[in-house]
């Protein structure tokens, strides 16, 4: 594992809003945190009242997330849905209208009905219909996704998880600044999803401002526990442990069960003085490079200073020739290069491998020469261990950790039901 030097110091500087009794954390990303939640109890019924009268754009569950990172402050300095221009200078410049950095595209998907009339308010609900915001519309616009996807994802290959996605989503985009009266109702994550200010509050009082996050998607086994405690050994401080929740792969193990598995690895392995887990809701898009990119800035706006960056981060398998999208090492080279930009430094973590008659994990290029190596994929956990009803190997995954697994592939014939 090699650490980034990183700047001498964050361009930014310490944020003085983490409240007394803690120390200081790295400022979010452009300053300041974004808010968009009315929390006026007057100003929100006048504003619910006005918004039973608007057309109504449901949201997917994807809509759902991104409106809660957004009105949250996990984007900051993002404060609206992208207007077209800035939509654009995402897609090919990777940048804000402000100028700061930003890769991944953010607008409401809308369909040609809901804008009849050419509504300069809309009214943004879940599926079931709750409205959730208020929506000044600034701009309307076609959606182009697959152009989109070309240059977020770098191609549109049919095998990709957002492509497939994408087909389904509406023709249009709506561009404009939410007022958020309720975050959706869809969590069953509880009091481990802590929005930015309420982890920057919790990590201020463990006091440490050298923050290390962790991105997942998935379950962690002892390969992620190596990363993580390597990590935090390498820089010290506090270790944030920080998956995101929102939605994956269709195929990748649904968050209720991952979460009752981080739960049981933080309780037993961890050590409670140096580790938080909070979990977030963000969606995946699965664009490699440029998602390594996203998750260190919205990090930043959570309090974290490091962002472990490893294997094929943000990956999202192989496309339809059998062909990984990216290099392995394509999302650490892009983290780095806009590491000192973002104030976040990336902790490169290489592949590990499993010393067999040794019983340790070493960096895959330092294993010593005939040395006996074992590992597991993904598959063969499905067909080899959870469909035979066998336990995993305990070098391979906690005990804890095998067994929610092997229930939930009881319970369901697969240990990847969906969110
Ligand atoms: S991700 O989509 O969130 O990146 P995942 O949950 O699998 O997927 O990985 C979490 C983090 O651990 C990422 O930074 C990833 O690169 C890293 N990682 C996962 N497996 C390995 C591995 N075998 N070797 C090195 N890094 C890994």
């Amino acid at each position: 594992m090699t650490r980034h030097p990183g700047p001498a110091s964050d361009p930014a500087g310490p944020s003085s809003a983490d409240g007394p009794g803690g120390v200081e954390l790295i400022s979010p990303f452009g300053g300041s945190l974004v808010d968009l939640i009315v929390h006026d109890p007057d100003e929100r019924a006048s504003l619910l009242e006005r918004a039973q009268n608007l057309p109504v754009a449901p949201l997917s569950l994807r809509g759902q997330y991104d409106l809660e990172m957004l009105a949250v402050g996990a984007f900051s300095p993002l404060d609206r849905f992208m207007a077209r221009s800035e939509y654009e200078s995402v897609l090919y410049e990777m940048r804000l209208r402000s100028g700061h950095l930003f890769p991944i595209p953010l607008a409401v998907p809308c369909r040609e009905e809901v804008l009849r009339g050419h509504p300069r308010e809309i009214a943004l609900s879940d599926e079931q219909g709750v409205i959730l915001a208020l929506l000044e519309v600034d701009e309307v616009y076609p959606a182009d996704v697959l152009r989109e996807m070309r240059a977020v994802l770098g191609g549109r290959d049919s095998a990709h998880p957002l492509v497939i996605e994408a087909k389904r989503w509406p023709s249009h985009y709506l561009a404009g600044r939410p007022r958020v009266f309720d975050l959706p109702r869809h969590r069953v994550h509880g009091p481990l999803c802590l929005t930015p200010t309420q982890t920057r509050a919790r990590l201020a009082a463990m006091g440490h401002s050298t923050v290390v996050a962790f991105q997942t998607r998935n379950p962690m086994h002892r390969i992620h526990e190596e990363l993580t405690k390597r990590a935090l050994e390498a820089v010290g401080g506090t270790l944030l442990i920080h998956p995101a929740v929102g939605v994956t792969r269709p195929q990748d193990v649904g968050y209720a069960l991952r979460v009752e598995a981080y739960e049981a690895l933080v309780r037993n392995y961890y050590d409670p003085s140096t580790t938080l887990l909070s979990l977030m809701p963000l969606s995946m898009r699965f664009a490699g490079p440029r998602e390594a990119v996203w998750h260190a800035i919205i990090r930043r706006n959570y309090g974290a200073t490091h962002l472990i960056v490893g294997r094929d981060h943000a990956g999202p398998g192989p496309d339809s020739h059998g062909v990984p999208f990216y290099g392995p090492y394509d999302a650490q080279a892009m983290a780095e290069h806009y590491s000192d930009e973002i104030g976040v430094k990336t902790i490169l973590a290489r592949e590990l491998a499993y010393l067999t008659d040794e019983d340790r994990y070493v960096d895959l290029n330092e294993v010593p020469y005939g040395a006996r190596v074992s590992s597991i994929s993904g598959t063969q956990v499905r067909e080899e261990y959870l469909a035979k009803g066998r336990m995993l190997p305990e070098w391979f995954t906690r005990p804890e950790v095998a067994e929610i697994l092997q229930r939930a592939y009881a319970q369901t014939g697969d240990a990847t039901p969906g969110p």
